[in-house]
């Protein structure tokens, strides 16, 4: 991660120097000289720079590097970590940079919110999982060690640890999510969840034997076929010293390769399938955020972690099997099998914790891939004030949520002839009678919300917050909502 200082005053002599302007007429005290606003000036007129939110002039003359930064009117939390990635990527071949932001009436927020943004989207777009190279150049790798920041007034830094425990929660996700199924086994991966201790997070990891006592054979049928024995670990956060009962519980889906099982997925692309846990990454990548923030809350998350794969020990299609809940399943196809490893771990946070509020997070269906593209994820309620909440974070963080129905007409399309529920309905309304399916897991008098991160997961092209590869999609909502939550 980079290295930032927040008060440097006078002349900087860094080897690229950025100065935030929400118009071609800018301040920027001593920061740079007199000569050098002046040639500023003549680059912004000559590239017609108008202080637009994420647009640049520059004078670069292989020696100098000064850029002038729009962060335009009005902007947003958003919008300036939009500008702190689109910054990185014209920084990211010095080792050392100085951004000087002026008192500035057109901007809303604070200096100290515009740095901590500033230096978040730094952090986000500056993300790279480049662990298993052997040959590249030292060359290739970006430069970037330092950045100081100089404020026309002063910056308070205490407000900055928040915004990087945020970052390096958002990172530790992609790295899971990045990481190769064979390095990411469920036992691999629940190791590495239990090094989170050091944060005062109570970390307990369910074995197979433990998983097949509770009675979670729902996902155990998705396990079986895997040389990869299952796991299930259980998160608690409690921030929250007045209080007993847990403020909030998460569920997220660890399937850590789907192959589709029997009912084999076609071979393009299916490598993507080992981005399948990233709804488990975003539950634990979200409480270590909130332990490094010290959220005053009680959280407790439960991630449930499969691989999904075809054996001659492996789930037929027609099989039924029971679930914790009692309720049994006929798995009609061994594809939809994130909802059987949900289902179960929806029920046990409720009968072991007694949580009457849960949000669980899954990478679902294609069918909400297919709806939304990469644009929206898709969010499923039984509760008005909790979707409400979540779609406001949404838009606040830029992981944007869309809610969609669930209703008893859905429903009665995965009712089974020989079992309760069958795993999957008709091809129609994929992701909504998905959604119908963990609904049959929530117990009456508990708030609960699904989101179908499906191909928001992922970004194929790089985007200033999201480099190209895993997104962690979740992790800035969650905390977004977690730290607003009433
Ligand atoms: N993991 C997939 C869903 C998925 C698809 C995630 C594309 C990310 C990108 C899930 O387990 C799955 O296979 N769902 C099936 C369900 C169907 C068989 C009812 C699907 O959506 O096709
Ligand atoms: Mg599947
Ligand atoms: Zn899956």
């Amino acid at each position: 991660m980079t290295e930032f200082s927040f008060n440097q005053t006078g002349k900087s002599n860094a080897e690229v120097k950025i100065i935030l302007a929400s118009g071609s007429n800018f301040r920027s005290g001593k920061f740079i000289s007199e000569d050098e606003v002046a040639a500023l000036k003549n680059a912004a007129k000559k590239q017609n720079f108008e202080g637009k939110n994420g647009t640049f002039a520059e004078i670069n003359n292989g020696k100098k590097q000064i850029i002038l930064a729009g962060i335009g009117n009005k902007s947003t939390s958003l919008s300036q970590q939009i500008l702190g990635g689109k910054i990185y990527k014209k920084i990211c071949n010095s080792t050392n940079a100085a951004i000087y932001i002026p008192t500035d009436k057109k901007n809303q927020l604070s200096l100290t919110e515009t740095a901590c943004n500033i230096a978040l989207g730094i952090e986000l777009g500056g993300y790279r999982f480049d662990k298993y190279f052997t040959k590249k150049s030292a060359d290739s790798y970006p430069k970037l060690e330092k950045i100081d920041f100089y404020g026309e007034e002063k910056i308070d830094e205490s407000k900055y640890p928040a915004y990087q425990a945020l970052a390096s929660s958002v990172r530790y996700a992609r790295d899971l999510c990045n990481e190769p199924a064979n390095n990411l086994t469920p036992e691999i991966y629940a190791d590495d969840i239990e090094r989170l201790d050091y944060l005062n997070i109570d970390i307990t990891v369910l074995e197979e034997d433990k998983i097949h006592d509770l009675g979670m054979d729902m996902l155990l049928s998705v396990a079986q076929g895997s040389v990869n024995a299952p796991r299930v670990a259980v998160l608690q956060w409690k921030g929250n010293k007045d209080s007993k009962e847990f403020d909030i519980g998460l569920v997220g889906k660890g399937v850590t390769f789907d192959s589709g099982g029997i009912s084999l997925k076609p071979s393009a692309n299916m490598g993507d399938m080992k981005g399948d846990m990233t709804g488990s990454a975003v539950v634990v990548a979200s409480i270590k955020a909130a332990a490094l923030q010290k959220l005053p809350l009680n959280i407790v998350g439960v991630v449930g972690l499969v691989e999904n794969m075809p054996s001659g020990s492996a789930t037929r299609p027609g099989d039924v099997v029971k679930s914790m809940s009692g309720q049994t399943v006929e798995v009609v196809n061994t594809d939809a099998e994130g909802r059987l490893v949900l289902g179960d771990c929806l029920w046990y946070i409720q009968e072991k914790f007694g949580v009457k509020r849960i949000i669980d997070i899954a990478t679902l269906t294609g069918s909400t891939m297919m709806t939304f593209g990469f644009e929206y994820a898709g969010l499923f309620s039984n509760d008005d004030k909790l979707s409400a909440d979540l779609l406001k974070a949404g838009e606040q963080t830029g992981e944007k949520l869309w809610r969609l129905p669930i209703n008893a007409d859905y429903d009665k399309m995965i009712d089974s002839d020989i079992a309760d529920i069958k795993n999957c309905g008709p091809r129609l309304a994929g992701g909504i009678t998905a959604a119908c399916f963990l609904q049959r897991f929530i117990q009456d008098g508990t708030k609960w919300a699904h989101l179908d991160i499906a191909g928001v997961d992922r970004d194929e092209k790089g985007h200033p917050l999201t480099p190209k590869g895993a997104t962690a999609f979740g992790v800035r909502v969650l905390n977004q909502f977690l730290r607003h939550m009433k």
